[in-house]
């Protein structure tokens, strides 16, 4: 089984359009719960256009008495997002090298250029008990880094995989993804995944085995709109045997 960890940035972004709390962020949260997801993943950006640090508080609150319920929120390991993370003790931190004003995430780590930096951040998080994930390309060089950081699991960045889907370069695309998998199998570290991912293209990239987590918020979110949350959510609890 794979958890769905559902990315609910795009609901404050629509929220935060307006000045009311509509559509509420909590309400969305406690709805997916409501339909069996057990993952919730928020991306608080320094200029809070989307999660606000007030949201991490609620959601985090709101999540206390729901133990099977994973709270990861993703980030740039600044000072104030880790000092956030571990306020809220959330169960994973998930660490993107964003630029603050970038739109999305657009690329994983470079681990050796930012080796140190890194290394004291996963010691930070594993001192507070804190499940750390990083960022990373579907490269299986990439993945040989990771053990020198310490990074208790990896997030293959699937934007390459979503944007290859369906194309005559699929096959070779998923093959990068199937070899970085397989060697971050082979040094024990754990695979989530996330970015792009929807509906169509999930069914095949779970044909990777051991991932076990994904992260999904944009088209969760359009596919809500268009069919409806209740069944949105429950073709892709299927997909991820759940
Ligand atoms: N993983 C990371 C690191 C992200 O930044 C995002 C987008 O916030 C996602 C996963 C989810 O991507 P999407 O919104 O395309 O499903």
């Amino acid at each position: 089984m794979t958890v769905l960890s559902v990315n609910v940035n795009k609901i404050a972004l629509l929220r935060n359009s307006r000045g009311r709390d509509y559509p509420s962020v909590l309400g969305f949260v406690e709805q997916v719960i409501n339909l069996g997801v057990a993952g919730i993943t928020v991306h608080p950006r320094p200029d809070e256009r989307h999660i606000t640090r007030r949201d991490v508080y609620q959601i985090s609150e709101f999540l206390q008495d729901k133990p099977d319920v994973e709270f990861n929120i993703e980030g740039y390991p600044s000072d104030d997002f880790l000092a956030l993370v571990a306020a809220v003790k959330a169960d994973q931190c998930t660490l993107v090298p964003d630029k603050p004003e970038q739109l999305t995430s657009d690329h994983g780590w470079d681990i050796p250029a930012n080796r140190e930096q890194l290394k004291a951040v996963l010691q930070q998080l594993r001192d507070s008990g804190i499940r750390s994930s990083l960022f990373l390309d579907a490269d299986p060089r990439a993945v040989d880094e990771v053990p020198t950081v310490g990074a208790d699991r990896i997030e293959l960045y699937t934007e390459d995989y979503a944007s290859n889907f369906a194309t005559a370069d699929q096959e070779s695309v998923f093959g990068q993804y199937l070899a970085a998998a397989a060697r971050a199998t082979e040094l024990g570290i754990g695979l989530n995944a996330g970015h792009d991912l929807d509906l169509q293209n999930l069914p095949k990239f779970l044909e990777i085995p051991h991932i076990l987590e994904v992260s999904i918020g944009h088209a969760l979110v359009v596919e809500s709109l268009q069919q409806g949350a209740p069944a949105v959510i429950a073709q892709y609890l299927a997909i991820c045997g759940a």
